[in-house]
């Protein structure tokens, strides 16, 4: 890189600080005072509530408990429930929200180390979003104010935390939300004991049962894969169902690990949902892609089957996810995995369906759910010139657009006009690879074609991302699949639904993937980054500074 390059790259750091300090003043690092720690008098919520995040034993496996940690509510104003709390679980209380509620929350980080709540799918202010500048020290107290402006739809909370983001989820630091408004309701969709969780998360417990994180620079980047399968905190999950529709709301809450969720009997799956969103009609597919920060609302009917039979829901195998090289190492207990653990795309069962129950009436499937206004290249302002997302992965360094998260920067393109539509694109940058590291190497090689990438570590560390943006949901317009890796990609492709709202979409190898959205409403810094938890932490994570 040449001298005048970054100076230039630093010019713009630098003024890009220059705005973010003036407009948040004090915000930025060490500044307790700046944190809003209480209430604002103006501000009249609907629902009021008291969070803390603690460290606790509960049980999980048989035998020893296991030391977690954990989010705990207590409802101080709103409908009853507003807040359920899971019983011996380390998953967070549900929070279930109604569109246009104005909801305050009281977070008490009583851990021994900084935290911050993040409410992953829900559209609120800057200030509340749970950016990681607003990490508070053990002992302190945020208060979160935010208005429910997001459609009925799934979403979930969880730790933000500085660096810390993914050791606090893998302890147990999240929680589901579920918003509803007046046009679901409109819908008889199942409800009460027919709308339940599914969270899915993947672990590794010790033979004292106590979790096992991964803390190698090696393993961190091809992200922790854990070998015991929790559903909604719990392993070797079932379900007693009656013969009638259910709506299991699917959260990939894994640090890592992707789902390709199907029937072991290739009956299809049907969804309702995706990402904080009704789908416009229901999909039916073979199987659904389920990557980490995901969420897919399931229409499960178990109609017309025997009382006492059993359906086994399963991750199936799928390929492609990985660098090439870490699949080669597979059951050698290679890369990204814990001793004799589960490798990414292995297929293993999530949850037993016990039918047991016989009812006479179920719910039939709406052939329309809600109304979706597409977005078009009319809609946005910047068709023939995309916002770039490019995703790079130097030796031991995921990076977006050539760079690492940095609290207080933003480059030129990260600045977005308040109230514009843009069109943005997602891709594996490899130039980028060429150009940030790759210079010197280049001149050696004398221009020999596509051996850079190789070389610099590009295609051989290309791997499968799950890029999350904060705020508003998106709506997938494109996606292109260039490159060698094709065959791989069709154990994929017939999984994922872009007919919704997302808020994150997985960006397979060799894929480029083209997105709308708005950024309406707030002003200030939004991220967007890898929800690969590993990589977030490792810095693939940068900012839109919307003004
Ligand atoms: Cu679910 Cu920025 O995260
Ligand atoms: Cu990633």
């Amino acid at each position: 890189m040449s001298i005048r390059n970054n100076n230039r790259r630093q010019f713009i750091q630098l003024s890009a600080l220059g705005v973010a300090s003036a407009a948040f003043p004090g915000l930025l690092a060490a500044n307790p005072g700046q944190i809003r720690s209480r209430a604002t008098p103006g501000f009249k919520p609907d629902i009021e509530l008291e969070m803390s995040s603690r460290s606790v034993n509960v049980p999980i496996l048989n035998g020893p408990k296991t030391r977690v940690q954990k989010y705990y509510g207590k409802l101080l104003k709103g409908p009853k429930n507003a807040l359920v709390a899971l019983k011996d679980n380390y998953l967070g209380p549900i929070i279930n929200l109604e569109k246009g509620q104005k909801v305050r929350v009281y977070f008490d980080n009583n851990l021994s180390e900084p935290s911050v709540i993040h409410w992953h799918g829900l559209h609120v202010p800057q200030k509340s979003d749970g950016h990681p500048m607003y990490s508070i020290n053990a002992g302190e107290r945020f208060v979160y104010e935010f208005e429910v402006m997001n459609r009925a739809g799934t979403s979930f909370y969880h730790s933000h935390s500085h660096e810390l983001t993914a050791e606090q989820v893998y302890k147990g630091l999240a929680g589901m939300i579920t918003v509803t408004d007046e046009e679901e309701q409109k819908l008889d969709l199942p409800s009460g004991e027919y709308d339940l969780p599914l969270v899915l998360q993947d672990r590794s417990f010790n033979r004292r049962n106590q979790l096992q994180y991964v803390h190698g620079m090696h393993s961190r980047m091809m992200g922790f894969l854990g070998d015991t399968i929790l559903v909604n905190g719990k392993p070797d999950a079932e379900f007693a169902v009656k013969t009638r529709a259910y709506r299991f709301r699917a959260i990939n809450g894994s640090n890592s690990r992707i789902y390709k969720l199907g029937w072991d009997d290739g009956t299809p799956l049907t969804a309702i949902g995706t990402d904080a969103g009704l789908l416009e009609k229901p999909e039916t597919r073979p199987y659904l892609m389920l990557a980490p920060g995901e969420r897919i609302d399931l229409w499960l009917d178990f109609s017309g089957r025997k009382v006492g039979s059993k359906l086994v829901m399963y991750s199936l195998p799928f390929s492609g996810a990985m660098p090439p090289m870490a699949s080669k190492m597979r059951g050698r207990g290679g890369m990204g995995m814990m001793g004799g653990g589960l490798a990414q795309g292995v297929k293993f069962p999530v949850a037993v369906f016990k039918v047991s129950e016989k009812v006479s009436d179920s719910p039939s499937l709406p052939k329309r759910l809600v109304k979706i206004d597409r977005f078009s290249n009319r809609d946005v302002d910047n068709a023939s010139n995309p916002l770039p997302i490019g995703i790079s992965m130097k030796p031991m360094r995921p990076l977006l657009n050539g760079k690492s998260f940095s609290m207080d920067k933003v480059m030129d393109f990260e600045r977005v006009k308040l109230d514009s539509i843009k069109k943005i694109k997602i891709f594996h940058d490899h130039g980028m690879e060429k150009e940030e590291h790759g210079e010197k190497l280049a001149k050696k090689m004398g221009g020999m074609k596509g051996g850079m990438g190789m070389m610099g570590g590009g295609m051989m560390l290309s791997m499968a991302h799950p890029i999350h943006l904060h705020g508003q949901q998106f709506q997938v317009v494109s996606r292109k699949i260039g490159g060698m890796r094709q065959r791989e990609y069709k154990t994929v492709s017939e999984g994922f639904i872009d007919s919704g709202w997302k808020d994150t979409v997985l960006v397979m190898p060799g894929e480029e993937i083209e997105i709308i959205k708005p950024f309406q409403n707030f002003k200030g810094l939004f991220l967007y980054h890898c929800h690969n938890l590993e990589h977030e932490d490792m810095g693939m994570m940068r900012q839109f500074y919307i003004s």
